[in-house]
């Protein structure tokens, strides 16, 4: 493979775009990213990363001769090898994905009389290769590629995930197009899955939707756990160990959020609703999940009764850690509920500032959040919580109830120290069965 560096132009300064960039500067390309935001641009090029994204920062800084960030369209694509659109693809009302911020885009390239390939990051439906080709024809653009590259990569451990991926996985409608996208990714050790346009975009929707069905499926056999006695924990390690079966994505919880599970999720099962295909199993791990989001109000319930009045914190705020993030988390349907409930809901986290969550008084501590609280939730299992003094805490509170809605502690030091705990399908508390 060649590694001659090549100009990659990004469209979209988001997660996506801003990871992909940096990383293929550190690749040694030439990169400039593109965003509508004038004040998002303006922050990149004051050196300031509008997301928290653990080693970005670092990284586009260390890099900073071959990244550039611009609002203009023409410098953008000016000699640009590589156009990658990294937009973000939302649900409409109806759950399909929402592809304007991509055909605008495609409607703002301006004339290019040399070969170039747009390269589509964003996650779109299948099909949607196809369309833009034939727009970028009628446009005039013969001469541009197209391919589709979709992208792996996990929010707090993006940029490790792009340098060090699985896979690369590159579908084009020309061979040529297709070598020179896995060219461009010369110096990272993965295999390179070659397909055609819609397989990729295939590809990356039933990635997503296998790994959101392991979640469902650990979630259903915790509940299960839950009303039989057994322990999710336990029983994760025992499945994971079968080489057929992989222990990753079997942790049991409160149900997955953020901003590609819950929007693909739709987005597949819209696409198959619209080419005639009743997806049953992706409905139903849709549905595990909604449900599971809200199983820690039952738990409360079951340790205090009314929730009226009751103070209950709300430790961890983002969809996962190592991000700030709150697209879909499941803070939101928690804090929404107890708040209909008529709980006082306090809320701690590290990274996100939860201050226009409506209702929701903010602490800036585990600790100053439970203080006189009837409950505590760890909603999100930021590892500072595994460093709390919890005996000491629990001298604070009103009753020392802890449901762990992520499984991250254990649960016999507490019990010890006076608390009620509740996991996600683990053992009941042997002090309240
Ligand atoms: C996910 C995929 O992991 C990436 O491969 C993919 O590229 C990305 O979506 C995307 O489509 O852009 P991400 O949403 O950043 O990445 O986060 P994950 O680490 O996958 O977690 C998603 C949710 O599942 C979180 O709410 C997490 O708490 C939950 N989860 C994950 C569980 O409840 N249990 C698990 O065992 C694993």
């Amino acid at each position: 493979m060649s590694t001659s560096p090549s100009r990659v132009a990004v469209f979209g300064a988001g997660y996506v775009g801003l990871v992909t960039g940096a990383c293929f500067a550190e690749l040694g390309h030439s990169v400039v990213v593109r965003d509508v935001i004038p004040e998002r641009i303006a922050a990149l090029q004051r050196s300031e990363v509008p997301i928290y994204e653990p080693g970005l920062e670092e990284l586009i800084a260390r890099n900073g001769e071959r990244l550039h960030f611009t609002g203009d369209v023409g410098e953008a694509i000016d000699g640009a090898d590589f156009v990658y659109i990294a937009v973000g693809t939302p649900p409409t009302y109806s759950g399909d994905a929402d592809l304007s911020a991509v055909w605008t885009v495609i409607d703002e390239l301006p004339a290019i009389d040399r070969r170039c390939v747009v390269v589509m990051k964003s996650t779109v439906p299948v099909g949607t290769g196809l369309k833009v080709r034939h727009r970028l024809d009628e446009r005039g653009l013969n001469l541009v590629g197209y391919a589709s590259n979709p992208e792996f990569t996990a929010e707090g451990t993006a940029v490790k995930d792009f340098l060090h991926p699985d896979r690369i996985v590159v579908g084009a409608f020309k061979d040529e197009d297709g070598d020179a996208v896995a060219r461009l990714h010369a110096g990272i050790e993965a295999p390179v899955v070659r397909s055609d346009v819609a397989s990729a975009e295939m590809i990356k929707l039933a990635a997503n939707a296998a790994l959101m069905t392991r979640i469902s499926f650990i979630n259903e056999i915790a509940n299960v756990c839950e009303a039989t006695g057994a322990d999710v924990v336990r029983v994760a390690e025992g499945i994971g160990l079968d080489r057929r079966i992989g222990p990753s994505f079997l942790r049991a919880g409160i149900g997955f959020g953020g901003s590609c599970f819950p929007k693909d999720s739709l987005a597949l099962k819209q696409l198959a609703a619209n080419s005639g295909y009743h997806f049953q199993l992706l409905n139903a791990v849709i549905e595990v999940n909604e449900l599971q989001k809200r199983r820690v109000i039952g738990k409360l319930h079951s340790h205090l009764g009314s929730l009226r009045n009751k103070r209950v914190a709300l430790l961890g705020l983002a969809f996962k850690p190592h991000t700030d993030d709150m697209r879909e988390a499941p803070s939101l349907v928690l804090a929404g509920r107890l708040l209909a409930e008529g709980a006082d809901v306090i809320a701690w986290d590290p990274v996100v500032d939860g201050h226009d969550l409506h209702g929701v008084e903010i602490a800036d501590a585990p600790e100053a959040a439970a203080l006189g609280a009837d409950a505590v939730v760890i909603v999100t299992e930021w590892p500072q919580l595994a460093d709390v003094d919890w005996a000491a805490v629990g001298g604070t509170m009103r009753t020392r109830v802890l449901i762990d809605g992520r499984n991250m502690l254990d649960p016999a030091p507490l019990r010890a120290a006076g608390f009620t705990v509740e996991g996600i399908g683990r053992a009941a508390d042997p002090g309240i069965a």
